[in-house]
């Protein structure tokens, strides 16, 4: 169970720059793929505090961690210290971290001095199966996520799976949750590994290897067919309309709000009558087997305040993914009216969260 697995690579292909994906790489054999001189490091204070030690000799920038960091203030602060430490257009810039020092990096390399090369270590699950890949970097912006931002690629993103095991469980759940959505929109033969409803524990490295090759390679077939989301990227966000709404509602980790999200898109994708009963059950059971979701009471008002505040950007329609059978995603463009009717259906039905009837 605990031998580590072999390292597998993996090339995104982008409209400006690959981005090469080394699943199972090691934090510590790092020195191999970026450049000998002129990096500079960002991290979280968390991060800094577990795993400095094993950077590279490069200065560092450490950020305060979590969600909150996630805005135009900590851009700021960055690039006055990319300023002091004379970086110049042959800086390297690598992001060291979860999701929230991926996407800042990202934004940072790619707008300071119109654009410098950029990498991550991945240090959370949901980092090495999501945030780190894609070419997405982003802030928040006046209460709403990632309004803020760039489609740029990563040079270099190195997954090492040994860094997860300073993890919380909180954490870990979550990107189980951003796992979950590759199932369902992807790679049904993924969700088997959620049917027992055990837990998925961070020592099975071999397990988490397996996970995050078969997370990368969904997201990489999606995201070479739409780098900048004018179609098929939108799957993606299966689970995230809502769930968005639900992390800053409720204050929720990311991964924990998708799993919210895509009970709610299940739901919906049965209620519409593209989903059957049957494959809805399914699908439900095993969200709420999985142990991501804790029994949080989901407050309709609040839901539907941040709901509105999140559709401003939409005009007066959205994207919303729904599912005609496990594995098989689509997107439908659909009045924000309706959109706000199922949110109310879906909180309001009495079976939401139980798994009474099964
Ligand atoms: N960086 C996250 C994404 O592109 O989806």
């Amino acid at each position: 169970m605990n031998t580590l697995p072999g390292i597998q690579e993996v090339i995104i292909k982008g409209l400006f720059r690959d981005s090469k994906i080394i699943i199972g790489g090691s934090l510590d054999k790092l020195g191999k793929y970026i450049p000998k001189s002129n990096v500079i490091i960002i991290t979280d204070e968390r991060v800094h505090e577990l795993y400095s030690s094993r950077f590279p000799a490069f200065p560092v920038i450490s950020i305060k961690r979590g969600e909150e960091s996630k805005n135009l203030g900590t851009i700021e602060f960055i690039y006055s210290k990319l300023l002091a430490l004379n970086a110049d257009r042959n800086t390297y810039v690598l992001g060291i971290g979860g999701g929230v020092v991926c996407d800042i990096t990202g934004f940072v390399a790619s707008t300071f001095l119109r654009g410098l090369k950029f990498g991550f270590v991945a240090t959370t699950l949901l980092a090495q199966v999501d945030a780190s890949l894609g070419g997405k970097n982003g802030v928040n912006f006046s209460g709403i996520k990632n309004i803020i931002g760039v489609f740029n690629q990563p040079e270099l993103v190195i997954c090492d799976h040994s860094l997860l095991k300073t993890l919380n469980e909180h954490e870990f759940l979550s990107g189980l949750g951003e796992v979950l959505k590759y199932g369902f929109i992807g790679d049904p033969e993924m969700l088997d590994y959620f049917k027992s409803g055990e837990f998925i524990g961070r020592a099975d490295l071999k397990l988490i290897h397996e996970l995050v090759v078969r997370s990368v390679h969904i997201k990489k077939s999606i995201v070479e067919k739409d780098e900048i989301e004018t179609g098929e990227r939108r799957l993606l966000n299966f689970g995230h309309t809502f769930g968005h709404a639900i992390e800053s509602a409720h204050g929720l980790s990311h991964g924990m709000a998708v799993a919210y999200g895509m009970l709610a898109a299940i739901y919906i994708s049965e209620r519409e009558g593209y989903l059957s009963q049957e494959e809805s059950n399914r699908a439900r059971v095993i969200i709420l087997k999985s142990g991501i979701i804790k029994g949080v009471k989901i407050n309709l008002e609040k839901l539907q305040t941040q709901f509105m505040a999140d559709k401003k950007r939409s005009g007066n329609f959205l994207y919303f993914v729904l599912l005609h059978s496990l594995g098989n995603a689509f997107s439908e463009k659909a009045e924000i009216g309706k959109v706000e009717n199922w949110l109310a259906d879906w909180v309001n039905w009495e079976d939401a969260f139980t798994l009474e009837k099964d």
